[in-house]
């Protein structure tokens, strides 16, 4: 779109719809928080139980230093064993004196000096799945305790917890009393539950939280199957979670459940696992496309001082970052797939194709090749736009923006300077600065580093092709052309 060819009304009625849809998206989240999904960084995935204060200042620089909170990464979660492994007499947690010599509050003053959030994390159960002491039957009293350190953010876990699980309406009531318990401290804390889809939280947790985990942990495959986690990517409804879920396999399950992102609460499909080593580029690639467009938090669980310039190229492409935060909040959905063992008439194995809306009308597509080869998967208009053959949309043409192209993905050669100090993304030449512009802004200018590369123009009721590697992803910004927007706005 280009804006300075609008008239003025046309303008001024787009900025008053995108605000009408802020306000609107805010009255849906239950504390006001979380309008766009949660970004950050947790222990957990890189570090698991071992972890100290070195380890958590360090990577609370480097996402300074990188450019990351600027992105948006702007939450440090201190995952399981941050406290002593009894409480106090008197039934208060107590931070791991080792771990954290100067102290939780004086961690969390430097976080917020450094602006970045302050996160935690404990269990809706007697201890924590390490085994250390959690919150039930004590949520008051460790909320205040947070709410007094400074805390930003909660990750609240399921384990031990005491048979208060096996229908919604008890997971419901047992989370329900940390959610009453933070709102009660006065201070805004982001509420994340991580019950591992257990009673299905999409059901019932976007009155009291600001995300649920929809699946058993993830590991760093693309898909990979494991015993460890015995549900496939069909089980909608699985009653083993497990903890070794690859990519694929967690995604199938978002599928069914797309429609229950709203702002303000959002289905989170677990740590990004890009950086850690086990996926091939594109994999990584396929991996955070998909989990941005699903709208799921982007919470990474890596070692920053281990990047690899082209993992970090992966999570900072601004494009792809702009559709998780689009203010709209709508995830997009599976339109189609085809499975690995029943590959179609063309010999296609598993593909799938998604689309979803944007604020400004813009539309996301992504088209994945989970198959063992490089392949080329086309898809009509008609199926992006759900399948809806008179769809007035089907009836335009659009121009395609590709995400993943010269514009918005880092050269290896930039970002090897900056992961060495030798640059920052700021002064980067010629890359987004975020932390001067906004997403949003950007995309009313037609910034190319966050619309994306300009690829084709697909014609009314033509078909968007692409070629893919094996695992890759293709991630496309479909915008009206001028001349169908013409149209609209003469009507
Ligand atoms: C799991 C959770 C992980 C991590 C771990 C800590 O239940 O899904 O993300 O928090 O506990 O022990």
């Amino acid at each position: 779109m280009i804006w300075s060819s609008l008239p003025a009304t046309a303008v001024i009625i787009v900025v008053f719809s995108l605000v009408a849809q802020v306000l609107a998206a805010s009255g849906l989240s239950y504390n006001g928080l979380a309008l766009t999904p949660q970004m950050g960084w947790d222990t957990f995935n890189a570090y698991a139980l071992d972890y100290d204060e070195d380890i958590l200042m360090k990577n609370a620089q480097r996402l300074v230093d990188l450019g990351l909170r600027d992105l948006g990464y702007n939450v440090v979660i201190l995952d399981d064993a941050m406290t002593e492994k009894t409480r106090s007499h008197d039934g208060k947690l107590i931070a791991n004196a080792t771990r954290f010599p100067s102290g939780l509050k004086s961690i969390s003053k430097r976080f917020h000096n450094m602006g970045l959030q302050f996160g935690v994390y404990s269990s809706a159960g007697r201890f924590t799945c390490g085994g250390y002491p959690a919150s039930l039957g004590y949520e008051e009293q460790d909320a205040q305790w947070w709410a007094d350190l400074g805390v930003d953010y909660l990750k609240h876990d399921n384990c031990f917890n005491e048979g208060q699980s096996g229908n919604p309406k008890l997971s419901h009531d047992r989370f329900a009393v940390m959610s009453k318990a933070l709102n009660a401290t006065g201070r805004k804390i982001t509420y994340s539950l991580c019950n591992w889809g257990d009673d299905k939280p999409w059901e019932w947790a976007s009155t009291i939280s600001n995300s649920a985990r929809i699946s058993g942990d993830i590991y760093d495959s693309f898909s990979r199957p494991s015993a460890g986690c015995p549900c496939s990517q069909d089980d909608f409804y699985c009653q083993i979670p497990g903890y070794h879920c690859n990519v694929m396999n967690i995604l199938g399950k978002a599928s069914a459940i797309v429609s229950k992102n709203q702002p303000g609460y959002w289905n989170d499909l677990d740590m990004l696992e890009v950086g850690n080593g086990g996926m091939s580029y594109d994999e990584y690639k396929t991996h955070f496309s998909m989990w941005a467009i699903i709208k799921s938090p982007l919470i990474m669980g890596n070692k920053l001082d281990e990047l690899s310039p082209e993992d970090y190229a992966i999570l900072i492409n601004p494009a792809v970052i702009a559709i998780n935060q689009d203010p709209l909040g709508s995830a997009a959905s599976r339109q189609w797939r085809v499975q690995e063992d029943k590959k179609d008439e063309y010999g296609y194995g598993e593909i799938q194709v998604w689309s979803g809306e944007l604020a400004n009308g813009d539309h996301i597509v992504a088209f994945i090749n989970g198959g063992s080869g490089d392949q080329v998967i086309s898809s009509t208009l008609v199926e992006v736009f759900d399948g809806l053959r008179n769809s007035p949309k089907v009836q335009k043409s659009w121009d395609v923006y590709d995400l993943w192209g010269a514009d918005t993905v880092m050269s290896n050669e930039v970002a090897a300077r900056i992961l060495g100090g030798e640059s920052k993304l700021s002064h980067a030449e010629g890359y987004f600065n975020a932390s001067r512009h906004g997403f949003q802004d950007a995309i009313a200018r037609n910034d190319s580093r966050v619309v994306g590369t300009y690829a084709k123009t697909v014609p009314a009721k033509g078909t968007l092709t692409a070629d893919i590697p094996r695992h890759g992803v293709a991630l496309f910004r479909l915008r009206e052309t001028s001349e169908g927007k013409g149209q609209k706005d003469e009507l």
